[in-house]
């Protein structure tokens, strides 16, 4: 297949993949830094067993992961749009993690511990017309549940907004955070971590992070 092909409709350019609409409706993902794609589908059939809403995998190949494409806004988009409905929607991410929560991780996955997804902002969540479902699996490993929720947390508290918009994150984390464990604030150094390991970060998310941290800790 040539992404470039016309009738590849480029649908999203995210930070490692490009994901195109193929003509017969399915959705194509392929990282460009040529990462394999059969563990990211692996998982995702997992969880379909699992009962976690992900997408339904129709094939994959070395570089190409071929799935169901869920029709919807992310749940980012609805934040923006409708910013009334942010505290609702923070509490339909803390539903998705308590459904993680329940989910044995899969023995195949690295680590020790429960199963994270460790990106789970409002960004990879598309708001299907049966409910939310959760993309953008190929970070995925095992560990601390906890830090999982703190990922959510630092994602959603330190991006840079327009200062219009920060009454909707207000309400999207106060949101979040009524529907988890109080526990996840002993997470947030070891979330903080990973999310300043994982890019290349300005001083300002640096230091949002920082402030982030010394709250939960403090
Ligand atoms: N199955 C899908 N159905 C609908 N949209 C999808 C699907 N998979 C991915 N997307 C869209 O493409 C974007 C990028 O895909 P994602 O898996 O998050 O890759 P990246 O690693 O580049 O963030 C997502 O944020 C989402 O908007
Ligand atoms: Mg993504």
């Amino acid at each position: 297949m040539a992404p470039r092909d016309e009738a590849h409709r480029l649908l999203a350019a995210g930070r490692e993949a490009d994901v195109y609409l193929r003509p017969d409706g399915l959705l194509v993902k392929r990282n460009r830094a040529g990462r394999a794609a059969g563990p990211e589908a692996e998982l995702m059939r997992y969880l379909r067993r699992q009962g976690v809403p992900v997408p339904r995998v129709a094939d994959v190949s070395e570089t190409d992961l071929v799935m169901e494409y869920v029709p919807g806004p992310r749940m980012s988009q609805e934040v923006d749009a409708r910013p009334w409905r942010a505290g609702a929607l923070g509490r339909e991410l803390a539903e998705l993690h308590r459904r993680l929560d329940a989910v044995p991780a899969p023995g195949f996955l690295d680590g020790e511990g429960g199963l994270l997804h460790l990106d789970l902002h409002p960004g990879n969540v598309v708001l299907g017309p049966e409910g939310p479902v959760v993309v953008d699996w190929a970070g995925a490993r095992r560990g601390d549940r906890r830090v999982d929720v703190a990922m959510s947390w630092l994602a959603m508290a330190v991006a840079p907004l327009r200062p219009f918009k920060r009454l909707a994150r207000s309400r999207l984390l106060r949101g979040f955070l009524s529907g988890v464990d109080g526990d996840v604030r002993q997470a947030m150094p070891a979330a903080a971590a990973i999310r300043l390991a994982r890019h290349q970060r300005d001083e300002a998310e640096v230091s949002a992070v920082r402030r982030l941290v010394a709250d939960c800790t403090g």
